[in-house]
Order: C-alpha cells, then structure tokens, then sequence
C-alpha cells in the first residue's frame, strides 16, 4: 500500500474543514432561510437539528474517515466495503459520496467565480451606472449571458473569471493536501473572519441611514430577521429547511469530511477537533451571516422591500441588494470588494473539498500519481461544468443543487449513520470514535446516533419526498420550453453515477485478480 498524504499540523485539519464548512451558504443562504421560515423561531428547529443531526453527522464523518483511511480509502466506497466486509453491494452506496461533491462542485465554482468578478468590479467602480434595482439586475443578466446590454455584449468577461477561478481550484488541490488545502486555508480563514468582522461592525453601526425615515433602522432590522414567530414551528416545511440547512452549512452528509478524515492518523483525536469545526461555522453563520445582508437591506429598503429580497433569494441578495447599497455608503468600494472576497474565499475553501473526493478515488483506488489524478480530474468537471454555464437561464444550476445539494446530502447520511450505528456496531463505533480523542462525547450520543439521528433522517426524507420530491422529480414546476434542459442534466447526472459505478467495479476486480496471484 502506497503511503497517503497526511495534514501537517491538528489545526490545520480544523481549518480545512471549517474552511468546507464555512461557505456561500453561511453568507447567503441562512439569512434567507431564516428571515423566510419564522424569524428567531427558526432557531430553534435549526439548533435541535444541530444536535441532533449536524453534531453527531460530523463525528460520525471524521469517525469513519480516519478509520477508512487506515486501510488507504479516502472515498467512501472503499471506506464502506471496509465497514461490512461481508456485503458485495456497499461499496455502491458509497459512490454517492464522490458523485455528491462533484455535482455540487460543478455548479458552485462557477457561483464563486462571480463573487471574484465583483470584487473587482466593486473596485472598478463598473457596476455604478446601474442605480436602481432593475439596473442592476441588468448588469447581473448581462454578465451572466442571459441578455445582452450596455453593460455587457457577451458572457465573455463570466466566462474569463470561471476560468481563473477553476485554474485556481486545480492549482491548490494539485499542491496537495498540506502544500495546497491546508496552507490556504490557514490563510484564507482569518482572513474571512476579519472581512467578516469589519463588515458586521459597518453594518451594525449604520444606524438610520436616511433620517426621513426613522423606522428603517439597523436595529429594526436585526429585529426583522430574529423577532420569532413561533407559528411557524407547526409547520413541517419550516423543520426541512432547519435541518437541510444544518446539512449544507456544516458540509456533513455527503463524503467531503470523510474524505479529509481520512488524511489523519489512526490516533489523531476526532472528537475536540469535529467540535471546533462545527462551531466556529456556527460562529460565522449565526453571528457574522445574520448581521450583515438582511438587516443591511432592511435599514435601506423598508420592511416591505426586504420581505421581497429575501423572497427574492440568495443570489439576488448578493449581487443586486448589496452592490446598491454600496454605491449609497461612504467607502463603498473598499466595502464592496471586501464583502465580495469574503465570499470568494468562503467558496474556495470549499469547494476545494468538494473536488478531494473524486481526487482521492482517482489516487487510492487506482494508482495514479496526484498530477495524473488532478488532470483527468480537472478535464472532466471542465466539460461537466458547462451546461451550468451556458444554460444558467434555464433552470441548470437549480436541478444540480436539488440533486447535489439537498437529495444526496440526506441520502447519503441516512446510509452512513445506519452503516456506523447498526451494522458496524454501536459499542465499537463508541470505542471508534473516541480513540486518541481529546474529549468524551457525551453518553446520550450513543442513543442519539443509534435511534435518533436515524429517525429523524428518515422522517425527513420522507416528508421531504412529499411535500416537494414527487413534484420535483415529476418536473411540475419546470416551464415547458426548460424540459428539454432539466431532462438533459438528468441524463448527465445518470451518465456520471453509471461512470463512477463502473470505475468502482474495476478498481475492486483489479484488486481480486491481484489477489489471487
Ligand atoms: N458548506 C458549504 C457552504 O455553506 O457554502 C457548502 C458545501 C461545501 C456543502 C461542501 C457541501 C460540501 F460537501
């Protein structure tokens, strides 16, 4: 067995997975979600199923890829097959957490290649002719190749800051697990923590930006996205967004952590270090992504107006609500571009992780030298990512996130925590998890891993395929003339599956015919 690449130092593991963890979705997504699904009440189906879900997922995924990783698999087919021995079909299951992160990584480099390009625009002033909301929605369209402008004649300048941005990614996973995605994001984190910060105190010392307006206020505005709401407890739509938020937010649920985990040693502790990884992504989500978009928008757009960005979504909020807002305050460009890099590093440092995986199939199970693995790598999400480029308008990048981003992410932790809890055994998951361990998990964790988690997953998929799976899967919001579209991702996303499923079926006959001679 050839020796795997290892992390230099405990922090840097730590950061590497706070640094997956913390992303696009700590920024924009919660804000959203939460100001959408009850307000402050929100907070409490999202902190039960932190502990219920996040935090037993996370040292269940750390747990498992160190163990995995003891054997040489970094992926978690080979991590499975080792898990249970005895059945011929797991390893299958586990191609989920390779296919997962890729879908994922095809569609949210391109996002993060955006937030590059308006860091730059922020400080090329470009995007000051457009003044009002539909300005710049125009420039966003026209950068996107949606429509052509005064802005932009073509997708030109989108598609050069994609490619920077994928070059990037390839660059620092090609650097290697310590020489590339630890001493990134060593640096890339504080850095986003400072970012992070002087924003929050900008926007937290804004107070009443236009006098005339007394009631549009900061305050009322932290109060507009934390004032609960406690009707909305009742409703089961409110808990699936509490819970697939935990999920995306903490990077847990689809192979990406696995992957790290298994760069560690067989005694590196797993427990403290899973700890402080959840919790300083809930750090920046629950302090620094609350305190900036939403009550930025509410202090200089009124409650009414806000209601309809937040409805409008996450990307709207981005890259319309806050480029205007920056045109309007004093130092808005330096402002701009810092809260446009801040995004740019939460998403490298993501989505780094979510390219490892299919990087460390390539290495482990078969051979291959890491340059080798990074360029079949790097050809094949290339030409993977272009229907999210070019077909942006018509729906793409919305089915690879229900399929990447919510279906897989509760389907593949539904299988891993089953598989730790019941097949491999919860007394020796229990002596697993705390091997070299820093900290005891409490006791009621072995209960909650074995029954709760387990429980909650499956009324969650379950709820979930009925409220919004059969319409999804049955394309009944699809517009007629995007069918075609969504019908071709589809295809691709099955064309991908049946691609890993063969690679796996060859890595492991490989291994039998070694075996017998
Ligand atoms: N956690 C990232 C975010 O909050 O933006 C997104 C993400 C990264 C999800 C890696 C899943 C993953 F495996």
């Amino acid at each position: 067995m050839k020796t795997r690449e290892a992390w230099k130092s405990k922090l840097g593991i730590i950061m590497a997975v706070a640094g997956s963890a913390i992303g696009l979705g700590n920024f924009l997504r919660f804000p959203v979600q939460a100001s959408q699904n009850g307000g402050g009440a929100f907070m409490i189906p999202y902190f039960i199923s932190l502990l219920l879900l996040g935090l037993p997922l996370m040292w269940v995924e750390w747990t498992i890829g160190r163990f995995g990783g003891g054997f040489g698999h970094g992926t978690a087919p080979g991590v499975f097959h080792n898990m249970w021995t005895k059945n011929r079909f797991i390893k299958y299951f586990g191609i989920i957490g390779i296919f997962g992160p890729l879908v994922i990584f095809i569609y949210y480099t391109y996002i993060e290649s955006w937030t590059f390009a308006y860091a730059f625009f922020s400080v090329a002033e470009k995007y000051s002719p457009a003044t009002t909301q539909a300005g710049m929605v125009s420039f966003l369209k026209g950068f996107q190749g949606i429509e052509k402008n005064n802005f932009f004649s073509s997708m030109q300048c989108a598609y050069v800051f994609f490619l920077i941005t994928f070059c990037l990614n390839m660059f620092v996973i090609y650097k290697g697990i310590s020489g590339g995605i630890e001493k990134l994001c060593k640096i890339a984190l504080p850095s986003l923590f400072v970012f992070g910060i002087i924003l929050a105190v900008r926007a937290l010392t804004l107070g009443t930006p236009d006098p005339a307006k007394p009631d549009w206020n900061i305050i009322n505005g932290l109060g507009f996205l934390w004032n609960p709401d406690f009707s909305a407890l009742k409703s089961a739509k409110v808990w699936l967004a509490a819970a697939g938020q935990i999920f995306f937010t903490l990077s847990v649920g689809i192979g990406v952590i696995l992957t790290y985990a298994s760069y560690l040693k067989k005694t590196d502790d797993v427990v403290l270090s899973g700890l402080t990884s959840a919790s300083a992504n809930e750090f920046a989500e629950v302090l620094l992504g609350s305190s900036i978009v939403i009550p930025v928008a509410f202090a200089f757009f009124g409650p009414i107006e806000a209601q309809a960005i937040a409805k409008g979504g996450a990307f709207n909020l981005s890259f319309i609500t806050m480029p205007l807002i920056f045109q309007k305050i004093n130092l808005g460009a330096f402002f701009g571009c810092i809260w446009f890099l801040l995004l740019f590093l939460a998403g490298i440092t993501s989505s780094i992780s979510l390219a490892q995986p299919s990087i460390a199939f390539l290495e482990d199970e078969f051979n291959i030298s890491k340059k080798k693995a990074v360029i079949i790598f790097g050809a094949a999400a290339f030409i993977l990512c272009q229907p999210a480029i070019f077909f942006l308008k018509n729906g793409v990048v919305n089915e690879l996130d229900f399929w990447g981003g919510t279906f897989c992410l509760v389907l593949f932790a539904t299988v891993e925590i089953v598989l730790f809890g019941w097949v491999f055994g919860i007394e020796k998951a229990w002596e697993e998890i705390h091997r070299g361990a820093d900290m005891r998990v409490p006791k009621i964790y072995k209960f909650i891993i074995r029954y709760v988690t387990p429980l909650f997953l499956f009324l969650i998929l379950g709820f979930w395929m009925y409220q919004e799976g059969i319409s999804t899967i049955l394309m009944k919001n699809v517009s007629q003339g995007d069918k075609p579209y969504i019908l071709g991702t589809r295809l691709m996303l099955l064309g991908i599956f049946i691609a890993l499923a063969i690679l796996v079926k060859i890595a492991w006959g490989k291994r039998k015919t070694k075996v017998k001679k």
